[in-house]
């Protein structure tokens, strides 16, 4: 993925909040921190602990120059909650990887971490990146979880289809960094930013 774009003036100001649950294509996330950064949007990463598998949390407080929200208890300020302040200063969250956990949990009405709990108390739109094993997407429990995403105002981008890390082909692949990034931007410009100055 193209890593050196200018800034894109008009997304300076914007605050995208991104949630990376624990899949393989939370390498795919970095990338996507790396260009949202580069076109001027200011990012927060929140990780799951399963998350922090795959990806340290290092790597994003590089990528965005911020802490990593990893805890509910372990608040980056006294002033603030920080499960409901997260997202109560983001213009749109951004699920990718979303595992059909996230997706289970989320439909449930389930609250029982970081992510799922800032998730449930969401005070902006929430935009979910799907990725996971073919049997997986394909399992009728997640395919209900999916509709009643769309049907209850979440937006939901992929997964394509194509070869999985797990060698099979089919459904489940995250879309690729370029897709979520010109899909995160329209959905930006669609409203003015909570908190340019
Ligand atoms: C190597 C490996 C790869 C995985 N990839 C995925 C994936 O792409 N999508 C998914 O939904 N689950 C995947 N899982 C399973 C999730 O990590 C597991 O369901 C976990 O409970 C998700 O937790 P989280 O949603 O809190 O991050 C994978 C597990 C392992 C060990």
């Amino acid at each position: 993925m193209q890593t050196s774009n200018p800034p894109n003036p008009t997304l300076s100001g914007y605050e995208a909040l991104v949630c990376v649950c624990g899949g393989i294509a939370a390498f795919k996330t970095a990338a996507l921190v790396s260009a949202l950064v580069q076109q001027g949007v200011g990012v927060t990463v929140a990780m799951t602990r399963n998350a922090r598998r795959f990806v340290g949390p290092v790597t994003f407080e590089a990528l965005t120059g911020r802490p990593v929200a990893t805890s509910m208890w372990r608040r980056r300020d006294s002033a603030n909650i920080q499960h409901l302040a997260l997202s109560e200063s983001a213009d749109l969250i951004v699920v990718a990887p979303a595992t059909a956990n996230i997706l289970g949990k989320l439909t449930g009405g389930i609250a029982d971490d970081l992510v799922s709990t800032l998730l449930l108390g969401a005070a902006c739109p929430v935009m979910i990146a799907p990725a996971m094993n073919t049997r997986m997407w394909q399992h009728p429990a997640t395919q209900r979880n999916v509709a009643w995403l769309r049907d209850n105002g979440y937006s939901l981008v992929g997964p394509e289809e194509g070869r999985q890390a797990c060698g099979e082909i089919g459904p489940g692949r995250m879309s690729e960094p370029e897709t979520l990034l010109a899909v995160i931007e329209e959905q930006l410009l669609t409203v003015a930013p909570k908190t340019r100055k």
